[in-house]
């Protein structure tokens, strides 16, 4: 098996109690999977609905909106029996405040999540899918070492794990050269609100180019991580509690560099389903 340089629980209380990270480098990122921001662009480039319905067998379309801000924030949700990818649309900067006349200006955030059934229910693949289906396959083992490892006290209660690779990209379709960077911070701003997972734990694969920050265990003040030379950090969800574990907070915050363009993050999320 592939060393993954995985953690021991010991070790992962020792770092929560002394407000570090459980963040190791991972070989297979800087070999196998070095190339996997040019395989995301290749991914949300080539994804569109027919695409989607060539891959999966049955397909379910499903909208959702903000119910407080309806026209403001809203998602298009596809899931498919094989993957499912979902569009998470805010308008703005301009439109948002709606102090100037309204230009159709909005930001994105795009999903593809791969699960368990994927490899198995793929009706038409490509290069890109066959490569985030293969990564799923590749970090499993690290999911389920946590699993072992840090929930072993609540295994008895869980009646079904879910482990999902998600691919996210955000972009910024409707911005111009001239005002990228304030599209980029609107992005950051909107969709990066501090909050913790409604999951087990969670497999921060990485992003190519830094704007995740987490709340140290420790001392509580926001931190930035830095994961873009091939390191791997594991999150604990909501549920993690129940173990004695501290649930890690997190968020994005604006990186102002003005070459900047399309970000990418990969997390890979366990949760269960608890019995009744
Ligand atoms: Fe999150």
């Amino acid at each position: 098996m592939t060393n993954h340089n995985l953690i021991q629980l010991e070790d992962i209380f020792t770092y929560q109690d002394k407000g570090e990270w459980p963040i190791v480098d991972s070989h297979l990122l800087s070999t196998t999977y070095k190339n996997r921001w040019e395989m995301a662009d290749k991914l949300f480039a080539e994804l569109d609905q027919d695409l989607f319905n060539k891959v999966n067998k049955k397909v379910v379309h499903d909208g959702w909106q903000d119910e407080n801000i309806p026209e403001k924030s809203f998602s298009k949700k596809l899931s498919g029996s094989a993957f499912s990818n979902d569009d998470d649309f805010m308008i703005g900067p301009n439109d948002w405040d709606g102090r100037n006349p309204k230009i159709g200006d909005y930001v994105q955030r795009r999903k593809v999540y791969i699960y368990d059934w994927t490899k198995d229910e793929l009706q038409h693949t490509t290069e890109a899918i066959d490569y985030f289906v293969g990564m799923h396959e590749a970090f499993k083992p690290v999911l389920e070492h946590y699993l072992y490892e840090c929930y072993s006290d609540q295994l008895d209660l869980i009646e079904k794990l879910l482990y999902k690779l998600m691919i996210i990209q955000y972009n910024t379709p409707t911005a111009t050269e001239d005002n990228r960077t304030e599209h980029r911070k609107f992005s950051t701003e909107r969709f990066g609100d501090e909050h913790c997972d409604e999951t087990l734990g969670g497999l921060h694969l990485g992003e190519n180019y830094t704007e995740f920050r987490a709340k140290n265990t420790k001392s509580n003040e926001w931190e930035p991580i830095h994961l873009v030379d091939d390191k791997m950090l594991w999150m604990f969800g909501e549920d993690a509690e129940r173990s004695g574990l501290i649930p890690t907070y997190h968020g994005m915050q604006h990186n102002p560099d003005k070459d900047l363009n399309t970000r990418y993050s990969i997390i890979f999320d366990l949760s269960a389903r608890y019995k009744q």
